[in-house]
């Protein structure tokens, strides 16, 4: 980045991405970024501002909408705080986050989020969040839905644990569908996933862990395409990880059913076998699963059948993850190594998606999913500028710092990868640059 004529005491400076290759919903060509006030004031050759960012040869693109982020705030703030989530979310490209309730307390009232909202206008991207579909996500009650949806709630999810009882989601369903809003879902019977900390198969036999069979999943997903069909409310399905998923998620589609489905990078990533070294970091709700499963979701997303890739950002502190591979905490850090390891994995290695696909399922369509009008493009004059500068041909190696977060559950420790995020523009502010946090 260099800066040219700022004067102290002018409005905010006029910001120019220049030379980049611009991807959005509507295509590709080249052209600079004029970012003023906020807003995208002008795209086309040769424009100048008071500060020009460098994009040449890298792909200027609207920033990335993560809709699965534990931010941990209330009540957990040694594993992550709304601050340092949503500045590993901005070193990985995001300009928008959607915060899971799973928090102590919950978030299923209007003060609690409030409370995240407050706490999140002081970070460098835009944080939304949900809130719980029953009171304390404990499955018996509905939350007040009406008065969060009333602060700008539009998802609503017991994430952490699916809800259980057929009727009480039925009713669910009934109650956010009169709202406007999505019910998201965590789709896991726990009849058959409790105790278990692995999946159900060669692995855990030979590991002598408990697993969780993919029907855990299946179950649920499977219920809550037939509640969709009776009530004609939205489904959200959250980091789908099995292939019966994926083909019941694409049987609903093709059904016309108002379904949406995310995946995490984990499942397209991580096998069972990383469990074989009894290494709590790769414990994760859901499990991960055996070779045809992570085939089956990269397939999902290639097709379009899973919408979004959501990281599911788990942070745990390390003495949570030291503890007995049983015994230790389920979840995974995400927010800075999502977008590498889906250029890494679905574009080069399996080719099921090209560079756009893979953005389109970061940033456009799950800011559709989540009704964030002002996330996911077009890069257009009059946008809000929120945009995200990747170079597309960096290579880096992952390392164990966690990066931003306050925990280090990074199960990618090695891993080779390809794609860097350079700089993270929201709202006209450039967050992120040259790679570096600039708050
Ligand atoms: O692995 C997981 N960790 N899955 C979840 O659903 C919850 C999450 C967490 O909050 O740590």
């Amino acid at each position: 980045m260099s800066s040219t004529s700022a004067h102290p005491g002018d409005a905010a400076p006029s910001l120019v991405i220049r030379g980049g290759r611009i991807v959005d919903a509507t295509g590709e060509r080249s052209g600079d970024v004029l970012v003023v006030d906020g807003r995208i004031a002008e795209v086309g050759p040769d424009l100048s501002g008071d500060v020009v960012v460098d994009a040449d040869g890298a792909i200027v693109a609207p920033g990335l909408v993560d809709l699965h982020t534990h931010l941990r705030q209330p009540g957990r703030e040694e594993a992550e705080t709304v601050e340092t989530g949503g500045r590993a979310a901005a070193l990985g490209g995001y300009t928008a986050v959607l915060a899971m309730p799973n928090t102590t307390p919950t978030i299923d009232s209007a003060g609690v989020v409030r409370e995240v909202l407050a706490l999140g206008r002081s970070a460098p991207v835009d944080v939304h969040t949900t809130g719980a579909i029953t009171v304390g996500r404990e499955g018996e009650q509905l939350a007040p839905m009406a008065e969060m949806a009333e602060l700008g709630v539009r998802i609503f999810t017991d994430d952490g644990t699916g809800v259980q009882d057929d009727r009480l989601m039925r009713r669910a369903l009934e109650y956010a569908s009169g709202l406007g809003a999505t019910l998201a879902q965590h789709c896991e019977v726990t009849s058959l996933s409790e105790g278990t900390c692995m999946h159900e198969g060669e692995w855990s036999s030979r590991l002598g862990l408990p697993g969780q069979p993919a029907e855990a999943e299946e179950l649920m997903v499977m219920r809550d395409i037939a509640l969709a069909r009776m009530t004609g409310a939205k489904v959200h399905f959250q980091h789908l990880s099995t292939a019966g998923s994926v083909a019941m998620v694409a049987g609903a589609r093709s059904a016309g059913l108002a379904v949406t489905a995310e995946a995490a990078p984990h499942h397209f990533t991580l096998t069972d076998a990383s469990c074989a070294g009894y290494d709590a970091t790769f414990k994760v709700h859901p499990p991960l699963r055996s070779d045809g499963d992570v085939a089956a979701i990269a397939a999902g997303l290639g097709d379009g059948t899973i919408d979004a890739i959501a990281t599911d950002h788990a942070p745990h502190t390390p003495e949570t993850k030291e503890l007995p591979f049983d015994q230790a905490p389920p979840g995974m850090l995400g927010l800075e190594y999502a977008l590498a390891l889906a250029f890494t994995e679905l574009v080069d290695r399996t080719a099921v998606m090209r560079e756009s696909d893979v953005l389109a399922a970061m940033s456009w369509r799950p800011a559709a999913i989540a009704g964030l009008g002002d996330h996911g493009g077009p890069v257009a004059v009059g946008r809000a500028a929120n945009l995200v500068v990747i170079d597309a041909a960096a290579r880096w190696s992952i390392d164990s710092s966690g990066g931003a977060s306050r925990s280090r559950n990074v199960p990618y420790v090695g891993r080779e990868v390809r794609g860097r995020v350079l700089h993270t523009v929201c709202g006209g502010e450039l967050v992120v640059s040259d790679g570096e946090a600039t708050r």
